[in-house]
């Protein structure tokens, strides 16, 4: 969801049954699934894998409920998350209290923006699971990636991944068609998520909303609506966006395994070192 949006937006009520985790939330059926139909599936250990190579603070903007936060810790990372939202992070914080002392202890939370946040303190810097989308509006993902470098010290990396827009599936969406059954591991309740997207404007940008419904014994009742805007980053928009930062690719990946990119590629991963 973008910055500062309300508490009751569904989308921030029903975060982790949308998105389940593999690491935190008890098992359950459809989950790895449901991660690979939006391209999710193994991002935890794509960023956990460079975490533990950073040899030193992580910081991750927009941490949310903290899906990698924690498993970055359990590795033996120092992370600082930084979120918009406090609804997310108490969710992280709820969380963490059920972590042991030595992970908990690695974690420090920041409620707001990066911008400003202790210069060149990190070697690596998390954009994880389409940020830089979210930051729509003209100059407002440029003034984040400002932040991003000024938060590096000269040599280190921001590691990020968006939805390749090539890959915009924009009929299905249009028609409201209702997610797999889901569940909230807050409260065990089945529900549907129903989505729709506005057509993509001509500054790239899309409107995307929709609603979640409570499912009971098969009967369906609406709980709650949602909306977020984002702008769409193609590969090209990516590689400008970064190097008038002063960031430098180093890789760009089509999946969390490394897989060239093409343009059916589900997501574009990168991976940048600041030049300067
Ligand atoms: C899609 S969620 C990702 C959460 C988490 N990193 C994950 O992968 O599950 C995006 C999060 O970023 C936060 N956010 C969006 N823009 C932000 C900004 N400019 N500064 C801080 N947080 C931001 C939102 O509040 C939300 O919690």
């Amino acid at each position: 969801m973008n910055p500062n949006v309300p508490d009751s937006d569904g989308a921030i009520r029903y975060y982790d049954g949308d998105y389940p985790s593999l690491e935190l939330d008890p098992p359950r059926a459809g989950a790895v699934q449901r991660l690979a139909a939006i391209g999710l599936l193994g991002d935890v250990a794509f960023y956990r894998t460079l975490a533990e190579q950073a040899g030193g603070p992580v910081l991750e903007i927009g941490c949310g409920t903290g899906r990698l936060t924690i498993p970055m810790a359990r590795a033996g990372a120092v992370v600082r998350g930084v979120d918009s939202s406090a609804a997310m992070l108490d969710r992280l914080t709820r969380r963490l209290d059920r972590e042991p002392a030595a992970v908990r202890g690695r974690v420090t939370l920041t409620h707001g923006n990066a911008i400003g946040l202790d210069p060149g303190a990190f070697p690596l810097v998390l954009l994880p699971f389409n940020l830089l989308m979210l930051q729509h509006g003209a100059g407002t993902a440029e003034r984040l990636l400002a932040a991003v470098v000024a938060a590096l010290p000269p040599g280190g990396r921001l590691a990020l991944d968006v939805m390749n827009p090539l890959t915009l599936s924009a009929a299905a969406e249009r028609s409201g068609i209702p997610s797999s059954p889901l569940i909230d591991p807050w409260t065990g309740a089945s529900y549907l998520k129903i989505t729709l997207a506005g057509p993509v404007d001509a500054d790239g940008e899309q409107l995307v909303h929709g609603w979640y419904e409570a499912l009971e014994d098969g009967e369906r009742a609406i709980l709650t609506d949602f909306a977020f805007r984002w702008r769409m980053i193609p590969r090209p928009r990516l590689e400008r966006l970064l190097s008038d930062a002063g960031l430098s690719i180093e890789e760009t990946a089509g999946d969390f395994d490394g897989a060239p990119w093409q343009p059916d590629s589900r997501r574009t991963v990168v991976v940048a070192r600041r030049t300067g």
